[in-house]
């Protein structure tokens, strides 16, 4: 019986998929493994169902004899060394698609969320501070009718835009390709990230993580956005240089950011974590109880196709 390894519990319903046809083995530790763990649990197995924080490397790949193929239980797989996946004929694959539009939604949730202050808000109303109605409490900055930029227009990017029409945007692209869809329906206009950076009163990243896109967003970039700009992050940390944004926010170089990855997660800039033009979510972009299913089916019938010999839907490589 072929064997699988699951580095961290997912839905039942990927379980339910794997149990009947595989000797499954779960970290049932309830917390992240290190890199030794993986590596001692994963020896002798033909697959592995790994999150985006597992780096699954050449050192698990040398001492895994028997894989065939990595399942990434998100659509990011910066954590997965493809090169060495490649080389070995092991197959990589992702979960694209299904969590777009739900991470489309928290994009959003975000922009709302900083623009209009309502973590601050919510902290006044617990903390029983609100003295009633106020001609300038928790002033924000107004969403309809601004421009919005976004940066990499892919499936989520694409997303993120065609929500816009409810708010009457102008609509800033900067990807490698035109995106027709964009363009025919929001009028949107393809331009440098320069004039993007200049340009846009809300700035939303959709990018991979890669070489080319490693801290895209540093010290020159952020001088080239509006005093009024608000940044917003549900790609990949590190397509940011946190530590030169969190100190963009203090100096209020930037309106603010609504940031939901982070470069060394779980740990987050203390700058960040003091400022109050800045809302932080952890990384929970596609965390609804609808695509979370959805990405555990994808991910098990993966795995069942490559061990059973079939192409599956979604290959990374
Ligand atoms: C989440 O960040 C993902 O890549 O799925
Ligand atoms: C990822 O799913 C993207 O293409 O934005």
């Amino acid at each position: 019986m072929k064997k699988i390894f699951i580095t961290r519990r997912i839905p039942e319903v990927a379980i339910k998929m794997l149990k009947n046809h595989f000797q499954l083995r779960i970290n049932e530790k309830g917390r992240q493994l290190t890199k030794k763990e993986i590596i001692k649990k994963t020896k002798d197995v033909d697959a592995i169902l790994s999150l985006l924080n597992d780096r699954i490397d050449k050192d698990v790949m040398d001492a895994s004899r028997n894989l065939k193929v990595i399942a990434n239980y998100a659509v990011g797989y910066d954590n997965i060394d493809i090169t060495e996946a490649t080389r070995r004929n092991i197959t990589v694959t992702n979960t694209p698609d299904v969590l777009t539009e739900t991470t489309a939604d928290l994009a959003w949730a975000l922009l709302f969320a900083t623009a209009r202050r309502i973590p601050d808000g919510d902290k006044i109303m617990r903390r029983k501070k609100f003295k009633g109605w106020q001609p300038t409490l928790l002033l924000g900055y107004d969403i309809h009718g601004k421009t919005l930029g976004i940066v990499g227009s892919g499936r989520i990017g694409t997303a993120v835009a065609l929500r816009s029409r409810g708010f009457n945007m102008r609509v800033l692209y900067f990807s490698r390709s035109k995106n027709i869809l964009m363009e025919k329906q929001l009028k949107a206009k393809k331009v440098t990230l320069t004039k993007l950076l200049a340009e846009s009163d809300f700035i939303s990243l959709h990018l991979p993580l890669t070489k080319k896109t490693y801290h895209l967003i540093g010290a020159k970039e952020i001088a080239l956005m509006r005093k009024t700009a608000i940044m917003i992050n549900t790609s990949r940390g590190s397509v940011v240089d946190e530590k030169t944004l969190a100190n963009a926010l203090k100096k209020k170089q930037i309106a603010g950011a609504g940031l939901d990855v982070y470069e060394k997660e779980p740990a987050v800039n203390k700058t960040l974590l003091s400022l109050n033009n800045v809302v932080l979510t952890p990384h929970i972009g596609s965390a609804s109880h609808e695509t979370r299913e959805k990405m555990a089916q994808m991910s098990a019938q993966s795995i069942i196709d490559v061990l059973e010999g079939k192409t599956p839907e979604h290959i990374v490589v």
